[in-house]
């Protein structure tokens, strides 16, 4: 079982940006927890960040070739406004769980659209870190 975590852009600046909404922890700290957890459950996993849409969507082709069984994605902004992460995903067909740190519903009404979740089996909000292994576990039920 493979997967990637893909985040997506400012999701680096973790435990700097807006630490009320995302927390103190830093982008470090959760893929050294998304390590530890797939080591513990025999999970080859691999964790990626950009800021850049066009490298995110590298990334999801290269998953393809890589044969990558699942993917979890925190598209950050990307999330509202990308349909070329939405075709990537659509393209490459693999398993995707779409995770958010904070509880987006909640928020502006510019976040309230997701064009990944048309492509996602599962979004998964408001859980802070927890929630990518959330989505990990749903990805190597399957
Ligand atoms: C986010 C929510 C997005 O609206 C925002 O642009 C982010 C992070 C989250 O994890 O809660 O960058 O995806």
């Amino acid at each position: 079982m493979k997967i990637l975590v893909l985040n997506g852009p400012n999701l680096n600046m973790l435990g700097i940006r807006e630490p009320d909404i995302y927390g103190r922890k830093t982008y470090d700290d959760l893929v050294s927890l998304i390590k530890d957890h797939c080591a513990g459950a025999g999970i080859e996993v691999e964790c990626k960040q950009s800021n850049s849409e066009g490298t995110l969507v590298d990334f999801i082709q290269q998953a393809y070739f890589e044969k990558v069984d699942g993917i979890v994605i925190n598209p950050g902004a990307y999330t509202h406004t990308s349909v070329a992460l939405l075709d990537a995903l659509k393209a490459v067909a693999i398993p995707t769980v779409e995770v958010h740190i904070s509880q987006v519903d909640e928020r502006e009404s510019f976040r309230q659209i997701s064009y990944v979740s048309y492509y996602a089996c599962k979004t998964i909000m408001g859980k802070g870190f927890d929630g990518y292994l959330e989505a990990i576990d749903i990805l190597a039920a399957k």
